[in-house]
């Protein structure tokens, strides 16, 4: 039978979003009616957009889905502390100690280029991409002729949440990556005769979760997953998970296969996900209403957005409980929306759903340790309209102690967030109100408390199976779609991703509010809590971070007061990360759309006078998002997920060959950035200068050497130093002189004449008082301190009352520019040594500290 998918859809696309990622990722959410349609601030308003769609399949038995069994032994035990970014997490406001990445933010990328973009000086590496197979007893990947039975043991489609952890006593060489498969796309996967039972297993199999090993040779190396290796595993859609919590045996939870209500099968629609202090993994079951077809006429139906049409992958025609009509069945879509927590150190173990989180359309879930103890964990209800969630633990956390916080998921207070404006009416056009900033203050409304329903009407399981009803009648503030929610560990502050909503303030939806305070919020916003109190509490105050969008475009951006022509253009921020000293990343999905910029992953300052640079890391390729973004900064290296590239081809006519540009379609693809390696024989991987190095050399601004060297401790001469900064300066354009200005420098003659001219004109460098250069002459580190100083445009800095280093005395003659050195953070220790010669390897350091952060441009 001949697959008939989404592609029909293409008239029916909201805005200018892929038709197929409406029809397969959200079950075209933002088409039909929004699904909060409470009488929580407006009334519902009744649209007809609702598609006609087919179904996609024919009627076929149920495949056989077996559960991929993995490999057993030796794994580390499950009391093993696991060495993650959060394995210390529980000991207070901690961050792994680090430095910033160092990189010079990359141009927006044209939606069209089918291209994964870096900065200058680093390199991409797919570490694992759908279809490699994770056991040696798998088939290799077949363009074309994909099976079920094969998917069942290679990696999954559509990675989305990503996270890697490092493995105990491996020197940081070895490590264990959790990925979840957000959803398939048969129209780009198979080809178009594929029979429908393979379309179905496949499909299916694609999905789930993937539990891999990684190795690397060194910490300069990318990572490389590893075959057959002791923890990697496949989560599939007949995969065994245990409910835990209050509504674990409840009634809405039974089915004709699990008729106690303890158990479920598969899990469908992850999205983000999170890392426990514990080691653990979860993930978030989010569009899983795309997966079931219902009688569709329930007040439950129809706040999930589940209805009566058949399914865009038709497997209610492959598996009874897809369809909550059938008997025994009505209540198999209770099994889904939840927070799955697995634990990938134990390939044995049973993947667990928590009821006492809530089920919703569920983003992700990221945890920290309150400083009473209690976990804590921060959750989205992605859709336009829903609600912010928190979860507090009823027990609290035990340093060492893993098989205990391995339940505090299980049970404890669930609440929703309440925002208050501080700045009365919003007027929706984004401009700032007169105090300064979109902020107030907000609170936790209760759901369930001490094991208790706060809810009127409603028991304990009916508020954790039908969260968002209960939610409804206590009032939250509905929001602009709530994609990841990370608190920082460094700052406590949590981060709300709200990635757009077109429909704020249109005709009988929710007006602009102070916490989303645009109308039709194309491009999305990000919000900062700082909880009052614990973090465990139910009061905090907020601000609005980020009004996201390009500033070139739209004058309703807002970049925290930092100035909008120096920030990178960014739209629909989804997924949230942290680097080890305390800078946000986000990665985006939708810029297409809104900006005409492919997808990428961004750096957001927090503190200082810098909060609010955004800057871009990575750009993803053609219709592609971005997702699950990890940066180690420790080792200049970041991870992201690429998901749905090329998502509009069809198999025949693809739109995308990324990552492989082998004439077959595109792959979704872990990758891995680092930085690039220029191999030079005399400077050593890791060793002091090596980023410098590495940096000056790939920006071309102190080029090697043809034989392969870089030579780091040659002396640098007076017109070396000047052609360095006439490059760093990107070689401006030089109005040669009629007279020369020095009796030694000559054209043709003197290598780097146009650079010492430019550098005399720009008043960088001077002569002697003989009319001599002295281009060839050895400069002093103290000369070049001053070289680098009026560089910067001579910059206001006072003459030190105090000696900057214990060589340099403040009557020095170069004390001022040395200590302005020393303030950018560019040197440091206890001496300057100002009389000895620069080097080659210094020159880079100190242009590196100078100019690759951008603290320093030239200012002619
Ligand atoms: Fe799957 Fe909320 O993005
Ligand atoms: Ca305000
Ligand atoms: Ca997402």
């Amino acid at each position: 039978m001949v697959i008939q998918l989404p592609l029909l859809m293409k008239d029916h696309v909201a805005g200018k979003r892929s038709p197929v990622t409406c029809a397969l990722k959200c079950a075209n959410a933002c088409l039909g009616e929004t699904c909060n349609s409470s009488s929580n601030s407006y009334f519902r308003d009744v649209a007809s957009a609702a598609l006609s769609r087919r179904a996609m399949l024919g009627g076929t038995a149920a495949g056989a889905l077996a559960i991929a069994v993995a490999g057993t032994a030796g794994a580390p035990s499950a009391d093993a502390a696991p060495v993650g970014p959060l394995a210390d997490a529980g000991k207070g406001p901690k961050a792994p100690n680090g430095s910033p990445l160092r990189f010079d933010a990359i141009d927006p990328v044209d939606y069209t280029v089918d291209e994964f973009t870096v900065p200058e000086g680093f390199e991409w590496h797919p570490i694992i991409k759908w279809g490699d197979k994770l056991f040696s007893d798998a088939p290799d990947f077949d363009w074309g002729a994909q099976t079920g039975e094969a998917q069942k043991r290679q990696f999954g489609y559509n990675n989305d949440y990503t996270e890697i952890q490092e493995i105990p006593d491996s020197d940081g060489l070895r490590a264990v990556m959790f990925v979840n498969h957000e959803y398939t796309n048969e129209n780009i996967m198979l080809p178009e005769d594929t029979d429908a039972e393979t379309v179905a297993e496949v499909g299916l199999n694609a999905h789930g979760l993937t539990v891999v090993e990684l190795q690397r040779e060194d910490h300069d190396s990318p990572y490389e997953y590893v075959v057959d290796a002791e923890l990697n595993r496949r989560f599939l859609a007949d995969t065994k998970y245990a409910f835990t919590g209050p509504a674990r045996f409840s009634d809405l939870l039974k089915t004709k296969d699990f008729p106690r209500g303890n158990a479920t099968r598969g899990t469908f629609g992850n999205c983000s996900g999170g890392l426990t202090p514990w080691g653990t993994q979860l993930s978030g079951e989010e569009n899983f209403n795309g997966y079931f077809r219902t009688a569709g006429d329930t007040d439950e139906d129809k706040r999930y957005g589940m209805s009566a049409k058949a399914t865009a992958r038709g497997w209610e025609n492959v598996d009874p409980r897809f369809d909550t009509t059938n008997d025994g069945y009505e209540n198999s879509a209770h099994h889904f929306g939840w927070i799955v927590e697995v634990d990938p150190w134990d390939p044995e173990s049973t993947p667990r759903k928590h009821t006492a989180m809530g089920r919703f359309k569920h983003e992700g879930a990221n945890v920290i340790i309150a400083e009473d103890g209690h976990a804590v964990a921060y959750m989205g209800d992605d859709e336009k309209f829903d609600y912010l969630y928190k979860f507090v633990s009823a027990k609290k956390y035990k340093e060492g102690n893993r098989k205990h916080n391995m339940t505090l998921l299980e049970e404890g207070d669930l609440y929703v967030a309440k925002f208050e404006g501080n700045s009365g009416t919003i007027n929706g056009s984004g401009a700032v109100p007169k105090d300064g900033s979109f902020d107030g203050t907000g609170r936790w409304i209760p759901l369930i408390v001490d094991g208790k329903s706060e809810v009127e009407g409603m028991d304990v399981d009916e508020v954790l199976v039908k969260t968002r009803l209960a939610a409804d009648k206590v009032g939250p503030t509905k929001m602009d779609r709530c994609e990841d929610v990370e608190p920082s560990l460094k700052s406590r502050k949590v981060y709300v991703a709200c990635t757009n909503n077109d429909g704020r303030g249109t005709e009988g939806k929710a007006g602009p509010d102070e916490v989303n305070p645009r109308t039709v919020n194309r491009d999305g916003h990000v919000v900062e809590i700082d909880e009052l109190g614990t973090q465990s509490g139910t009061s905090f105050a907020w601000n609005v971070l980020l009004v996201c969008g390009d500033p070139a475009q739209n004058t309703s951006t807002y970049f925290s007061g930092f100035p909008k022509k120096k920030v990178s253009p960014i739209s629909c921020p989804d997924n949230l990360a942290f680097d080890s000293v305390g800078n946000l990343w986000i990665s985006t999905d939708g810029a297409p759309s809104t900006i005409g910029f492919n997808d990428g992953l961004f750096r957001v300052t927090l503190e200082g006078n810098q909060r609010g640079k955004v800057e871009q890391f990575a750009s993803v390729p053609v219709d592609a998002e971005t997702c699950g973004p990890i940066v180690r900064d420790q080792d200049r290296t970041a991870f992201v997920s690429v998901q749905h590239p090329g998502e509009d081809g069809t198999f025949d006519e693809q739109v995308s060959y990324w990552p492989e540009f082998e004439g077959t379609g595109p792959k979704p693809t872990v990758v891995q950035i680092l930085p690039a390696r220029t191999e030079f024989s005399d400077v050593k991987k890791g060793s002091e200068h090596y980023d410098a190095i590495q940096w000056a050399a790939l920006k071309g601004i102190i080029p090697g050497r043809a034989d392969d060297t870089f030579a780091p401790r040659k002396k640098v001469t007076r017109a070396a130093l000047a052609a360095f900064l006439y490059r760093a300066a990107g070689k401006p354009e030089v109005r040669l002189p009629r007279n020369e200005p020095f009796r030694d420098v000559e054209q043709g003659e003197t290598n780097n004449y146009r650079a010492i001219i430019w550098a005399k004109q720009e008043g960088i460098v001077g002569g002697y008082s003989d009319g001599t250069f002295r281009p060839t002459q050895a400069v002093s580190r103290q000369e070049s301190a001053a070289y680098l100083y009026r560089y910067a445009g001579s910059p206001s800095a006072p003459k030190p009352t105090k000696a900057p280093f214990g060589d340099v005395p403040a009557s020095s003659t170069f004390a001022r520019q040395i200590a302005w050195l020393k303030k950018e953070g560019v040197v440091s220790g206890s001496t300057f040594r100002p009389t000895e010669a620069l080097t080659r390897e210094w020159a880079a350091e100190f242009l590196h500290g100078l100019i690759a952060e951008q603290k320093v441009a030239f200012k002619g």
